[in-house]
């Protein structure tokens, strides 16, 4: 459904002396979704999770430079196609709350995105209806406005409104946050679904444990680069995962040793080596002197010298 190759995002700021600046903030990334799949993103927060998201979107500010190929469908994804199908075929639900327009009721935002995705004008009442019970919110919500919402209310709204249309992409950016365990893992069940109904799914988190409730496949992202692909299953035990970073993101969990050993990850400005390396406790001369390779690895992928 989705193929992701070598994908890069750049952006310009302004420095001291009003300079230009450049700033890559996603490197070398890959990544793939297909028909069926829940495929998870999980990385630190900053490490360009969301970017992506609006990158396939299209809804990146202009100040962004993207490099790479999108395929979408078996076609390249180009800004065109992109703002052709953004709703329709694919659909995003946002991070944040304050993507729901403050000055029109919420059902009336849900009725949009509907129509928006094709679906019948006379279908539409009875698809919103069914949204509404599928994410709890009850009838009379549909007639108040954003700002009446409680935060887990405005993010169950935004899940209907990416959900209720035929959307064949949904992009599911930290759809939890702000849910109880309950609401959360409702909407994660959901997508489960939604993807067992033959669309696809990816997922971003932060969270590896909200991540390996639904997803079939997770790809890790370290400093906005892709640095593992692995089953969901292989995060059972340490013995599959062949990333350190992936390994350190495992044994911080609190049911394995709940050990947090890592240093904070830099971005660094070089391109010279190893994205991980200042943060790996297995780095050797090596790692300094090239970007690793993304190597297949079993079913999934590994971007490390020593794996
Ligand atoms: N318009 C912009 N101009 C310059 N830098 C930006 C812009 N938007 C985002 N960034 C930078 O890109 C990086 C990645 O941002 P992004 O929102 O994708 O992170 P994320 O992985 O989604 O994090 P989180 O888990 O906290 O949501 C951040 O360091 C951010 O400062
Ligand atoms: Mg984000």
């Amino acid at each position: 459904m989705l193929d992701i190759q070598n994908l890069s995002i750049r952006f310009t700021r302004y420095t001291f002396g009003l300079k230009k600046k450049e700033v890559c903030i996603v490197r070398s990334l890959d990544l793939s979704v297909s028909t069926g799949q829940v495929m998870a993103v999980i990385g630190q927060s900053g490490a360009g999770k969301s970017l992506l998201a609006h990158a396939l979107l299209g809804i990146l500010p202009r100040n962004a430079r993207i490099e790479g190929r999108v395929f979408f469908k078996g076609q390249p994804l180009t800004p065109e196609r992109q703002s052709a199908i953004r709703g329709r075929e694919i659909a995003l639900i946002p991070q944040s709350v304050t993507y729901l327009n403050p000055l029109l009721r919420v059902g009336v935002q849900v009725a949009r995105a509907a129509r928006l995705s094709g679906i019948n004008q006379k279908d539409v009442p009875a698809t919103v209806s069914r949204a509404f019970a599928r994410y709890l919110l009850q009838k009379k919500v549909a007639a108040w406005f954003p700002f009446q919402l409680s935060g887990g209310m405005a993010r169950r709204v935004l899940t209907a409104t990416a959900t209720v249309g035929m959307a064949d992409l949904i992009l599911a950016d930290e759809p939890t946050s702000g849910l109880d365990p309950i609401t959360a893992r409702e909407a994660l069940g959901h997508l489960r679904e939604l993807a067992n109904t033959g669309k696809a799914v990816l997922l971003i988190t932060h969270d590896i444990e909200t991540a390996l409730q639904v997803a079939d496949m997770v790809t890790v992202f370290c400093a906005g680069t892709t640095v593992e692909v692995a089953r969901a299953d292989d995060f059972k035990g340490l013995g599959h995962l062949r990333h350190p970073y992936t390994r350190a993101l495992w044994a911080a969990l609190p049911t394995n040793s709940f050990i947090g050993t890592m240093k904070p990850i830099e971005r660094t400005s070089d391109t010279g080596g190893c994205p991980f390396r200042l943060c790996c406790n297995d780095q050797d001369a090596v790692c300094g002197q090239s970007v690793p390779e993304l190597k297949q690895a079993g079913e999934g992928w590994v971007r490390c010298h020593h794996a």
